[in-house]
C-alpha cells in the first residue's frame, strides 16, 4: 500500500498538494470540490490586513490620485471590498467549511505590519481553523528602508502573531532578501511553523500603445518552480521549521522534486486555473504511481533525500555546476 500522508505543521494531510490561496478557496462550495478532488488541504483566499484594520476610506484615497498609477479600477475593488463585512464573512467561511469538510483548513491574512490584524488570529482559532498562512510582503521601494529594518519587520510579525494565537502558522514570503539564506533559516528559527517558498508578487507591466501600466501575466509558467526547488534543497537540512514549496507547481514531476528537496507539501494554483480541479487527480495519481515503480511506500522514505545536506558546500556545488555547463556552451 502506497501512503501519501504527510505531515504539515503539526496537522496530518492526506497528501501533499494542498490548493493555494486564491479564488478556488473563496468559498465553501468551491473548498468542498477542492476536497472532492483530493487536496490535500487548503489555503483560503486571503483577507487583507487593510479589511480587518478598517482602513479601506485612506487607501481608496490614496489609490486614486488619477494618474497611470493611480489605478481607479483598484480603488473601486477596494471600496467594495469596504462596504461587505469581510471579517464576518471570513470567519463565517472558515467555520463552515471546517463544518463541510474534512480537510485542514488553513486561513490566510494578507499583511504588511504587525499592526492590529493580530486579534483577528485569536479570532480565527475560536473559528476553528486549523492553521494561518501569512502572506507578507514589504515593499522595497523606499531607498532609505534598509534590508535590516525589512528585514526586522518579519520577525516581529512572527514573534507578535504567535503570541496572539496558538494556531500553527506558515510565513508565504518572496524571495527578495539581500541575503536569502540567511533571512530564511533564521525565520525558521523564529517559532514560525512553516515557510511557504515562495509568494508570486504582483507584477506591472506597460501597454506601450496606451501608455498604461497593466498587469503582467497572473498565471505562473512550468519552469517557475525551479526557485524553491533550489532554494528548498538548501534550507531544509537546516531549516528549524516545515517547508512548502509553491510558484510553478503544474506537475505530479514537479512536486515529487520539492518533496526530494525536502519541502512536506506543496501548493498549486495556475495548474488548477489552467487545467481545472481535474488536475489534481492526474498529480496525486502519477505520484503515486512513481512511488511504486521507486519503491516507497512513504512520502517520509523519499522526503530531502535530494537535498543539497550531503553537499557540504552550496555556493561550490553550484559554481562547480555552472561551469561544466557553460564550458560546454559555445
Ligand atoms: C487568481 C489568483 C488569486 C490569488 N489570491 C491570493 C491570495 O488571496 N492570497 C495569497 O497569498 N496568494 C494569492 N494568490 C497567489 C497564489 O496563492 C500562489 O502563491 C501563486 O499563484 C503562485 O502559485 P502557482 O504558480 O501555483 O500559481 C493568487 C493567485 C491567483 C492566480
Amino acid at each position: 500500500m502506497t501512503d501519501l500522508s504527510t505531515r504539515y505543521m503539526g496537522l496530518t494531510l492526506k497528501n501533499p498538494i494542498v490548493v493555494g490561496s486564491c479564488g478556488l478557496t473563496k468559498s465553501v462550495d468551491r473548498i468542498r470540490q477542492c476536497e472532492e478532488a483530493g487536496a490535500g488541504a487548503v489555503v483560503l483566499k486571503s483577507i487583507f490586513e487593510e479589511q480587518i484594520c478598517h482602513q479601506v476610506a485612506e487607501l481608496i484615497q490614496a489609490s486614486s490620485s488619477g494618474d497611470a498609477w493611480g489605478h481607479p479600477e483598484a480603488a473601486e475593488y477596494i471600496g467594495q471590498y469596504g462596504r461587505d463585512d469581510a471579517v464576518s464573512s471570513f470567519l463565517r467561511l472558515v467555520e463552515e467549511s471546517k463544518k463541510t469538510t474534512s480537510i485542514p483548513i488553513i486561513a490566510s491574512i494578507h499583511c504588511v505590519t504587525a499592526g492590529t490584524w493580530l486579534e483577528f488570529a485569536k479570532r480565527l482559532e475560536g473559528a476553528g481553523a486549523d492553521a494561518l498562512e501569512l502572506n507578507l510582503h514589504v515593499h522595497s521601494t523606499d531607498p532609505k528602508l534598509t534590508g535590516a529594518d525589512k528585514e526586522k519587520i518579519y520577525f516581529d510579525v512572527v514573534a507578535r502573531v504567535k503570541q496572539a494565537s496558538r494556531l500553527p502558522v506558515a510565513l508565504k514570503v518572496a524571495p527578495y532578501f539581500s541575503s536569502p539564506a540567511n533571512v530564511l533559516v533564521r525565520l525558521s528559527r523564529s517559532g514560525v511553523d512553516s515557510l511557504t517558498l515562495f509568494n508570486r508578487l504582483y507584477r506591472l507591466d506597460f501597454d506601450i500603445e496606451k501608455r498604461q501600466v497593466v498587469p503582467a501575466k497572473f498565471l505562473s509558467a512550468k519552469d517557475e518552480h525551479l526557485l524553491a526547488l533550489r532554494w528548498i534543497s538548501i534550507l531544509s537540512p537546516q531549516a528549524g521549521c516545515d517547508l512548502a514549496a509553491a510558484t510553478g507547481i503544474h506537475d505530479s514531476a514537479a512536486v515529487i522534486k520539492q518533496l526530494l528537496a525536502g519541502a512536506k507539501a506543496t501548493q498549486v494554483v495556475s495548474a488548477l486555473y489552467q487545467h481545472g480541479l481535474g488536475h489534481l487527480r492526474t498529480m496525486l495519481d502519477e505520484l503515486e504511481a512513481w512511488m511504486q515503480r521507486s519503491g516507497y511506500a512513504t512520502i517520509e522514505a523519499f522526503r530531502g533525500t535530494m537535498s543539497q545536506a550531503k553537499s557540504g558546500n552550496a555556493a561550490a556545488f553550484e559554481r562547480v555546476q555552472f561551469m561544466k555547463y557553460s564550458v560546454g556552451i559555445k
